[in-house]
């Protein structure tokens, strides 16, 4: 594949000027995102209209644009907080709660959630119900499937096989390591399926497949959650699909071969991006399979340093209301 079809375009860069009016705005929300979601979601959306303009339109556009065919939104010199604590590697988490005083990072996803007209949810068992979480390296994950490893993390859909998958991924850079060759790596899902062979695509649309739980949900002390006996890699009728490579697996020989087939087709589809400090990409999970590839190592301390933030978000929050734990809104019990 030519660069010239794997290219990510920026689709939206703060002024200097619209970075300093939006970080000084978002340094006005007083609330804690992790100790008090529900206030912050509120003071966020007091803030949102007074946010840049030109950004305000660009967020209303965003949500409209068709995410079959461009399930990413990029935009740079996004506003983040000012001082970045260095976290330990042994518990990042802990660390972030007790070393992070100012939320802009957090405040810029929330006020990108609310302007796009998306909810941002929460999983009991991803950082016990947090609404907002670290791509940080953490010791015990430096060698699993996670945000939090040092290593390459394969393609995958977020919450692949769970009863409630995230209909976006938002992601904030706070600390590059250009000392490191690191990529983020997305497959759009529209140009995966159509390398495909009818027969292959019909293989991968029946229930002959399985996805152990993640290594992130999996870790969970909260809750144990299991995942289906089976399930189809594409959704019948639907440019989306359901994989986590390296861990979904073909349940016969035939549905093995057109699963290989498929995370083929992944890599040769392959677009990657280096993030700097203030990028932001917001992407569809369902229409895009994502990961990061690891190539180089010159500085593992870098490395272990390097911070992105992430939530998840969906455009109808109250249909998955069922599923929210009884005195916590919006945090699925599961
Ligand atoms: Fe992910």
């Amino acid at each position: 594949m030519t660069s010239a079809t794997t290219h990510i375009a920026t689709d939206f860069t703060f002024s200097d000027q619209e970075n300093r009016q939006a970080t000084a705005i978002l340094l006005q929300c007083e609330s804690n995102p992790y100790r008090d979601y529900a206030s912050f979601r509120e003071d966020i959306s007091n803030l949102t209209e007074t946010l840049p303009s030109r950004f305000q339109v660009y967020c209303l556009d965003a949500a409209q644009r068709d995410m079959e065919t461009s399930p990413l939104a990029v935009m740079t010199n996004c506003p983040i907080d000012v001082h970045l604590p260095i976290f330990g590697s042994i518990d990042p988490l802990q660390d972030k709660y007790t070393m992070k005083s100012t939320f802009v990072a957090e405040g810029f996803l929330e006020s990108y959630a609310q302007l796009t007209g998306t909810s941002t949810l929460a999983h009991l068992t991803v950082n016990d119900g947090d609404f907002f979480h670290d791509i940080y390296p953490k010791e015990s994950m430096y060698d699993k499937q996670s945000a939090k490893t040092l290593k390459t993390l394969k393609f995958h859909r977020d919450f692949p096989t769970h009863f409630v998958s995230p209909d976006f991924i938002n992601t904030i850079t706070l600390r590059d390591t250009p000392e490191n060759d690191v990529k983020s790596t997305f497959a759009y899902t529209r140009e995966t399926l159509a390398t495909l062979s009818p027969s292959d695509i019909q293989i991968l649309s029946e229930p002959r497949f399985h996805t152990p739980v993640d290594d992130s949900s999996g870790s969970s002390k909260k809750l144990s959650i299991t995942s289906p006996t089976s399930h189809s890699v594409v959704i019948p009728g639907r440019c989306e699909v359901r994989i986590f490579e390296g861990r979904t697996r073909g349940l016969d020989e035939e549905s093995q071969a057109a699963l290989d087939v498929f995370v083929c087709a992944l890599h040769a589809v392959k677009r990657t991006r280096i993030s700097a400090p203030g990028d932001a990409v917001s992407f569809s999970n369902r229409h895009v399979v994502h990961g990061r590839e690891v190539n180089a190592i010159n500085d593992e301390a870098s490395l272990r340093h390097r911070w992105l933030m992430k939530s998840h978000t969906v455009t109808d929050l109250e249909s998955y209301g069922a599923h929210f734990l009884e005195d916590r809104y919006g945090v699925v019990n599961g």
